[in-house]
């Protein structure tokens, strides 16, 4: 049995900090482990700008602990006056990394996103020439469409679809949560990439609804039936280049979790590396964890992997922070349910 592992420091491809008391308090949990993040716009109000990009990564920077060292990865909210120029300009500069498509209404903050995709072919045109990723949140908002099928609805119906008359584009597929996710981020060359977070990993739907409801595992895309996690976890162990740890981290205090109308977000920058050394040690790829965390994402982004490592360890029950108490409140760590034994040495 592996007692130690030494992998090159991973990169979180899929991150929300938030603002203000909040960023503050959740900031450390991911720059403890993580050199560099993709940091998701969807602030109140978004990150739509790169003047606005500009301000929030100096806004982090400053949030930082003195000692502490990271790197984010800054990207802007497409809306449909989203200006071509500006974009290009914020890619030019090394600010911004990719733009992110909230279909709007599909989850939290994206009422300012795309309703009409024709809207923003511009956009997306001049992203293909200069090769900017555009991260999707992959889910159709029509409320005849059941929540557990719309993300592969929104394969069949808009990605698809869309990749096809900008055959150019760079897309990641955020936080895939189906074998059909699985299966076409697997059916796209080297222009497509996919997400896949450490709670997809760990929960099915019935964790969420069975003996209770269970705010804390509600997030979206939703988790879905058990086939699907199995598929994830295939994926995210099979060493694939094109499927990278997106954690979707997302910080929400416990009073709006544990609400009549909870807010949709797990937080799991605490443990992730400890979960994932789990779950990767389960699927007996504890030799893939490093492509996964710290390899395939950098190649994706075309930035350099880390130069700096971490190390695992395995040994007595590993011990995190119930909670994290934040100026804006306590935020729940994310529970899998079941002992871990993986530590990341300090
Ligand atoms: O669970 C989620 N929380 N999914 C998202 O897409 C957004 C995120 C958030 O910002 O809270
Ligand atoms: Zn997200």
């Amino acid at each position: 049995m592996t007692h130690s592992l030494t992998i090159r420091r991973p990169d979180d491809w899929h991150l929300h900090l938030r603002d203000g008391a909040m960023l503050k308090g959740v900031l450390p949990e991911s720059a403890r482990h993580f050199a560099r993040a993709i940091i998701m716009p969807n602030l109140v109000p978004p990150v739509v700008t790169g003047a606005q990009a500009a301000a929030y990564r100096d806004r982090i920077l400053s949030a930082l602990p003195e000692g502490m060292r990271f790197e984010p990865l800054m990207t802007l909210y497409l809306t449909e006056g989203t200006d071509p120029d500006d974009v290009a300009a914020a890619h030019a500069s090394g600010l911004v990394k990719a733009v992110k498509l909230y279909p709007a209404g599909a989850t939290t903050n994206s009422h300012g996103g795309v309703r009409d995709l024709a809207k923003v072919t511009a956009v997306l045109e001049r992203m293909a020439e200069i090769g900017l990723p555009l991260c999707v949140h992959g889910e159709v908002t029509t409320h005849e469409v059941d929540i557990f099928d719309r993300e592969a609805v929104f394969i069949d119906t808009v990605l698809d679809p869309l990749r096809r008359r900008i055959p150019g584009l760079r897309v990641v597929m955020e936080h895939i949560t189906t074998e059909e996710g699985v299966a076409y981020a697997r059916s796209g060359g080297d222009t497509l990439g996919a997400t896949i977070t450490t709670h997809h990993l760990i929960i099915n739907r019935n964790h969420i609804l069975v003996g209770g409801i269970k705010p804390h595992y509600y997030c979206l895309p939703v988790a879905k039936r058990e086939k699907h996690r199995l598929a994830l976890r295939q994926a995210a162990t099979s060493g694939e280049a094109r499927f990278f740890l997106g954690t979707d981290s997302a910080p929400h205090v416990d009073a709006l979790k544990e609400h009549s109308c909870g807010c949709a977000g797990c937080f799991t920058a605490t443990n992730t590396m400890q979960l994932l050394a789990h779950v990767f040690e389960a699927e007996g790829a504890l030799d893939r964890l490093e492509a996964f965390t710290s390899l395939n994402g950098p190649r994706f982004y075309r930035l350099p992997p880390n130069e700096g490592t971490i190390t695992l360890t395995r040994g007595a029950p590993a011990v995190w922070p119930e909670k994290i108490l934040t100026e804006a409140g306590p935020v729940t760590v994310f529970d899998p349910g079941f002992p871990v034994h993986w530590h990341v040495e300090a």
